[in-house]
């Protein structure tokens, strides 16, 4: 058995990195990939069968790395990409390979944070249209009302490290009262963008101390180590010597750069060429 083998983090760019820190941090131990498709993103406002494309083409690359276990750490691809890959691809090609998102294990969780009932959902356009949210939360509890607001500029300004200026401020703040009005009871918000928590100091001044912020990188991380608990199997194949590599389709110079931000530590990445 070859125990180099890494568990795959991808994401259409950094907002996966959100994601990663909290991994590391509860699950230190193993070996990771991190994929950005920086030259891509972002994946927001791409049709379905783009994100699934692009989303399965990085899978497959991250498969052919060694990475038996792969986290979508991107809302849009896992509400674009993930049904069809786990229902339609992994049974016939990879049939001992596993791919998970975050729409899922958020939702099984999210009615932990809410009195009001009333929760909002940030995420990006396509994420937002595929209702992926109020589908998936309604199963685990369907007395909560979720109200879903799209914001589509949001990981632009943020891939472009734009999302601190006075410029970013008019679009926040434009999103939240659209969202506030529209859900005058909710108590809190789900950043369902894993590009999101970058913003939360500015969210923070901006919106109503009663109004509490969720971001999904310690509810994945807890969820994938649930997940290793019930799958020694998958366990059994991944490598323990704490090896992280990271790659991007995009221009590595810049990756490292911007990655720290999301990230907190220092990054070196290589260049990956995606051909589609
Ligand atoms: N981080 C991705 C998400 O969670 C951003 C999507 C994009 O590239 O637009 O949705």
């Amino acid at each position: 058995m070859n125990k180099t083998n890494s568990i795959g983090v991808f994401d259409s760019g950094y907002g996966g990195l959100t994601v990663f820190k909290s991994i590391i941090k509860e699950l230190p131990e193993y070996n990771y990939i991190y994929l950005g498709d920086n030259a891509r993103a972002p994946y927001g406002d791409h049709s379905f069968e783009t994100v699934y494309e692009y989303t399965l083409e990085c899978v497959e690359w991250l498969f052919a790395q060694g990475c038996p276990l792969v986290i979508l750490a991107c809302n849009t691809a896992s509400a674009k990409a993930l049904r069809t890959i786990q229902q339609k691809v992994l049974p016939i090609k990879y049939p001992n390979h596993r791919v998970l998102g975050v729409i899922r294990p958020t939702a099984e969780v999210i009615g932990n944070y809410t009195k009001s009932n009333t929760i909002g959902v940030m995420g990006t356009r396509g994420t937002v249209n595929s209702n992926s949210y109020p589908i998936e939360i309604e199963k685990f509890y369907p007395q909560l009302k979720v109200v879903q607001q799209s914001c589509p500029m949001l990981v632009p300004l943020i891939e472009n490290n734009e999302h601190l200026t006075s410029g970013a401020d008019h679009f926040i703040r434009k999103y939240l009262e659209e969202l506030l009005g529209n859900a005058p009871d909710l108590d809190c918000i789900l950043l369902a963008c894993t590009h999101y928590p970058l913003l939360i100091p500015k969210l923070e001044r901006l919106l109503p101390k009663e109004i509490s912020l969720i971001s999904q990188g310690e509810i994945v991380s807890a969820s994938l180590a649930q997940y290793l608990r019930n799958h020694p199997e998958i366990v059994d194949k991944i490598g323990q010597q704490g090896q992280r590599l990271f790659y991007t389709s995009g221009d590595t110079t810049v990756f490292d750069t911007n990655a720290s931000l999301f990230f907190e530590q220092t990054v070196q990445s290589k260049q990956v060429h995606l051909l589609r």
